[in-house]
């Protein structure tokens, strides 16, 4: 399973990097907007720390505008992946996206049947969000399970990305319905390596260490 840092923060990047943890990372506009700096300088300095596939989301919401912008950001380098809401006009914008080879990542996708379109219109990458799907009372994780049925049913090449991740158990339940990625803040990643049990082990080695006597 790849794990994608769902962050527009460097800082988060690097640690993330340097624990093994990022495979690639996704940014929403809400995401860059907390960071005061240009929107193509963060793309690029992510490009830079990361190997991995870079999600970059388009705001024009005609199909049009969606291009343009989708052009401009794949320029910045073959990591550039284009976020497209799932959207009549995105889905039209995938499409042509995907006949110039740009790299596409459908998202706010809340049904099975959105994930469908989202696949024939050719997305290289679906994002469903389970965290807000939870938020109204539905849980999330039953999209995943039901996306992933559909895709393996037809051999659909689309890679499900699990966002809006909130919590440990939304990785875990992701790993275990086999999704492809789950992109992760970065907050959820020191929550995944904590357990109290490990904490309390580790203490009393180490207390044991200190009453050696030789
Ligand atoms: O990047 C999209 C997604 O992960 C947003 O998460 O927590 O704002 O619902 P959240």
């Amino acid at each position: 399973m790849k794990f994608f840092l769902d962050t527009a923060n460097l800082e988060e990047i690097r640690k993330g990097v340097a624990m093994g943890m990022v495979d690639g990372v996704t940014t929403n506009p809400s995401l860059v907007a907390k960071e005061s700096r240009p929107f193509t300088t963060i793309l690029e300095d992510i490009c830079a720390l990361v190997g991995g596939p870079v999600s970059a989301e388009v705001v024009s919401t005609e199909t049009e505008g969606m291009l343009d912008e989708a052009r401009e950001l794949a320029k910045i380098g073959e990591q550039i992946v284009v976020k497209i809401p799932m959207t009549v006009p995105g889905l039209t914008a995938v499409r042509r996206l995907s006949e110039e080879n740009i790299k596409t990542n459908v998202t706010l996708v809340f049904s099975t049947a959105q994930a469908l379109l989202a696949a024939k219109a050719g997305a290289s990458f679906v994002s469903p969000f389970v965290g807000r799907l939870d938020d109204t009372g539905q849980i999330g994780m039953d999209l995943i399970g039901d996306i992933m049925n559909v895709y393996t049913n037809y051999d659909f090449a689309s890679e499900v990305i699990v966002a809006s991740v909130r919590n440990p158990l939304h990785v875990v339940e992701a790993a275990l319905l086999g999704a492809d990625i789950a992109t992760i803040p970065f907050k959820v990643i020191g929550q995944l390596a904590k357990h109290p049990l490990t904490d309390i082990g580790l203490d009393k080695f180490l207390a044991d260490w200190q009453k050696r006597t030789q």
